[in-house]
């Protein structure tokens, strides 16, 4: 493909983005979500791709829009797959905590997994860390050749891991070999792409997410040169008999970087919505907003960071 596709869809995520961001706060995650899906499928029809989304919503019965197998874009070619989380946080929006983001990742037909939205157990580093991470070895088992990739000692490393009960012996586990925790609430997409971004603190995601969000940060790690192995981790059997159907026929494989979103040309475009470790939230001004995203391409290893001025009429309705 010759045009980079991110540098269009980087104005549908700042669709999503200013929807949703208008209901930074406001306690309704449903609220939220719904305006970035809305904005974000209507700024869709602007992009000149026959694209098919086999990361998004939900299942046809269950979303409106963005569902998986819905066709967006004009219709012309390139023909796309395309994986996207209009509001990656709702929590986070609607509480206006750190990391939410709007998303997009666009690949060759074939380019991602088909995850079910079911959980997926991962681990994620940064570029110096490829290829000798394992999600067969142990957290410390990990850590050590981790550290010994970044030439530091484990205690030099800071691992996020999202702060969930099911985590108790990871966080045990990673405490006992002297790494840094940095536990969150929600977001690990946005924590999967701060391991390979230097500067933001963060060297190593471990622990259970959703299975959607860890193909999205694989996206963006094959964009960077960062790691990443997932392995499906089905709540109850109609979730495992969901994955089968989709074509994993063994729960227990470890998907690689590669199986989660082939790498020969992925783009990625993600703009904050809520301020973050990488990326400004929306900031509202009298008639307009600014944003930041970012936008990447594996086949270069380009990385973009646009900070756009949007002007708009909004009065708002004191009297409502
Ligand atoms: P949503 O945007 O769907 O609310 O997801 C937020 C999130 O924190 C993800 O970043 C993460 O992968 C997943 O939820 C974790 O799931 P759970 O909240 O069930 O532990």
């Amino acid at each position: 493909m010759d045009r980079n596709l991110a540098l269009e869809a980087v104005r549908v995520t700042e669709a999503a983005a200013l929807s949703s961001a208008r209901l930074m706060g406001l306690g309704d995650e449903k609220q939220a979500d719904q305006a970035a899906v809305d904005a974000m499928r209507k700024a869709f029809n602007g992009v000149k791709i026959k694209g098919t989304v086999v990361i998004g919503e939900g299942e046809r019965d269950e979303a409106p829009m963005l569902y998986i197998g819905e066709k967006v874009g004009s219709g012309d070619l390139p023909e796309v797959d395309i994986a996207l989380d209009p509001l990656e946080g709702t929590t986070i929006c609607a509480t206006g905590g750190a990391n939410a983001l709007s998303v997009i990742a666009i690949g060759k037909k074939d380019s991602f997994l088909h995850a079910p939205d079911t959980y997926m157990e991962k681990i994620a580093v940064g570029p110096k860390a490829k290829g000798v991470i394992n999600l067969n070895k142990s957290p410390s088992d990990n850590l050590k050749v981790i550290a010994d990739a970044y030439n530091c000692y484990v205690q030099d490393l800071t691992v996020v891991i999202l702060d969930r009960p099911r985590h108790e012996n990871l966080i045990k586990e990673v405490r006992k070999s002297g790494a840094r925790i940095k536990l969150i609430m929600d977001g690990d997409v946005s924590a999967g792409m701060a391991t390979a971004i230097p500067d933001s603190g963060v060297d190593v995601l471990m622990g259970i997410g959703g299975a959607p969000e860890g193909v999205l940060a694989a996206a963006a790690l094959q964009c960077v040169g960062g790691d990443i192995q997932g392995r499906l981790k089905p709540r109850n059997d109609q979730e495992a008999e969901r994955a089968r159907s989709m074509g994993v026929k063994n729960l227990d494989k470890v998907f690689t970087i590669e199986e989660l979103a082939k790498g020969d040309d992925i783009m990625f475009a993600a703009t904050g919505v809520t301020n973050g470790d990488l990326l400004k939230g929306v900031r509202f001004f009298r008639g307009g907003a600014d944003t930041h995203s970012i936008v990447m391409r594996s086949k270069s290893r380009t990385v973009r960071f646009i900070e756009a001025k949007h002007h708009f009429d909004f009065k708002p309705d004191y009297n409502a």
